[in-house]
């Protein structure tokens, strides 16, 4: 018993030794010599990333659509689960303005360009970034527009779709309090 004891101990330490020598040994060579882990990301790569968009509109990609070429995009690849006029479920995409009981999109969201940035990186829940964006800005168009917030026609792009204020706007206050953790 005493033995097994002692002997993984001594285990312990040798793999303790190995991974402490293997850092000096990193270390010894030059503080700048890389450690042969990953590669650096390339301007691809980090343009793959970095697609949030800010409320006014910032970082919102080329391209444009409307309400009517967003329908039989939703049909297609929404409406199973959002239901076809986007009112099913608990997370609902379009209801009446005036339920606060019950949240959706139109009546919640204060910004159309986090919709936009929402449905680019998060729908379809099984492929999310599948969508071009040419068909994001189709479908946000679309979920407005069953929200009554636009017409059927009126096409959303990169400088009509920040110019739509939503109707929760006013519902939200910049949080300047001061005096404790600041993070946020
Ligand atoms: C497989 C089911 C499924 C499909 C298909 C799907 N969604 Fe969703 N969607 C969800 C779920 C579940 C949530 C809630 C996710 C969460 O809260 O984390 C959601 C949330 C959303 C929201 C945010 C709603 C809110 O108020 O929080 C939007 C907008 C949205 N989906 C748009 C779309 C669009 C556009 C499509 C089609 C391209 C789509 N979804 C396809 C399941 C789905």
């Amino acid at each position: 018993m005493f033995w097994s004891h002692h002997c993984r101990y001594r285990v312990t330490l040798a793999v303790l030794g190995w991974g402490l020598g293997a850092l000096t040994a990193a270390h010894g060579e030059s503080p700048s010599e890389p450690l042969s882990i990953g590669r650096p990301a390339s301007a691809a790569d980090i343009a793959r990333w970095d697609i949030d968009i800010g409320p006014d509109g910032t970082g919102l990609p080329d391209g444009g659509g409307t309400a009517l070429d967003g329908a039989p995009i939703f049909a297609a690849l929404c409406a199973d689960c959002h239901g076809p006029d986007g009112r099913r479920g608990r997370d609902r995409l379009a209801g009446p303005r005036d339920d606060q009981q019950r949240p959706n999109v139109g009546n919640r969201w204060p910004y159309t360009t986090t919709l936009f940035d929402y449905i680019r990186r998060a729908m379809p829940p099984a492929t999310p970034g599948s969508l071009s964006d040419t068909e994001v800005y189709a479908l946000t168009a679309h979920i407005l527009n069953l929200n009554a917030l636009i017409p059927a026609d009126r096409e959303l792009n990169a400088e009509t779709l920040p110019m739509i204020v939503m109707p929760a706007r006013a519902r939200f206050v910049p949080d300047n309090r001061r005096g404790g953790p600041e993070v946020r």
